[in-house]
């Protein structure tokens, strides 16, 4: 993806000592982040707040997040939002969010077309309130024609969810004849998941410390990096962002094979 190299400069402008133009290598730069934004009742509660003004302030850090990602020449951002598991929450916290995702995702489709980002969703959308599916459909409508980076939504998204939706597809497609069983490989397996036509996810980064997938993209992290961090979700900036960056580039992918430096 392009990077408009006077506007990543300004975005550079107020780094803190740690972090500068130099340390971030443009020529190895992740194709897709993923992140797993983890903490925001914790971190509410740390301020004696509601669970739901964690979910609030969160918003702010996503948008910090994809804009970073635009600037930096992304070619996919994922996010997990909400998990099938997250239904388990009070009627409270469940209808609070899903009228966050509507009331968000109007406010900020601007910012799609300002940058040209194309919206996409992982998950169940359909099973979702009806305001927030509308909402979502329309932001899939708007955005269907850019052609800039991917940004990919994870709502009522599970993992070992969109792996039994798969294998339900493809046994359609060999009853109806259309496919041979011989022929079934992981091509034709990643092809019907959500992320189909997504590339797997170089890195994968969770906030709030937590050393768990939580049945996120079970399929498509097995060879991506993780970069755990303390910092809660909401106060996760784009510093931070380039800190997982910047680790990331130091590792060393094998993919099962031998070390190649
Ligand atoms: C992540 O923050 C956001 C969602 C799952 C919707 P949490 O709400 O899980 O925050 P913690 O983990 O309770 O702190
Ligand atoms: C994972 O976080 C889901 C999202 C961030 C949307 P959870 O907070 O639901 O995960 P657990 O329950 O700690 O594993
Ligand atoms: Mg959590």
């Amino acid at each position: 993806m392009q990077i408009d190299t006077e506007k990543l400069k300004a975005f550079y402008a107020d780094a803190p000592d740690d972090i500068s133009l130099d340390n971030i290598a443009l020529d190895r730069m992740p194709c897709h982040v993923s992140i797993i934004m983890d903490g925001n009742g914790r971190w509410a509660k740390a301020r004696g707040l509601d669970r739901s003004e964690g979910h609030k302030a969160g918003v702010a850090s996503l948008r910090e997040t994809v804009t970073a990602s635009v600037r930096l020449g992304l070619d996919v951002l994922s996010v997990y939002a909400f998990s099938t598991e997250n239904w388990r929450r009070s009627q409270y916290e469940v209808n609070m969010l899903m009228h966050l995702f509507a009331t968000t995702l109007v406010k900020e489709l601007p910012l799609f077309h300002e940058h040209n980002v194309q919206l996409k969703f992982l998950g169940d959308i359909e099973k979702l309130p009806i305001e927030t599916y509308k909402v979502f459909k329309r932001g899939l409508d708007e955005t269907a024609d850019h052609t800039g980076m991917i940004f990919a939504l994870a709502v009522n998204y599970g993992g070992r969810a969109e792996i039994t939706r798969a294998c339900r597809r493809i046994v359609q497609e060999v009853h109806s004849g259309k496919l041979n069983p011989e022929d079934i490989d992981e091509d034709t397996i990643s092809a019907e998941l959500y992320t189909g036509g997504l590339p797997d996810p170089d890195l994968l980064i969770r906030t709030s410390g937590e050393m768990r997938l939580s049945n996120y993209l079970l399929w498509q992290l097995a060879y991506s990096e993780f970069y755990v961090t303390d910092t809660y979700w909401p106060d996760f900036n784009k510093w931070d962002f380039l800190r997982a960056i910047r680790a990331y580039q130091t590792r060393n992918r094998r993919f099962g094979g031998v070390e190649n430096r």
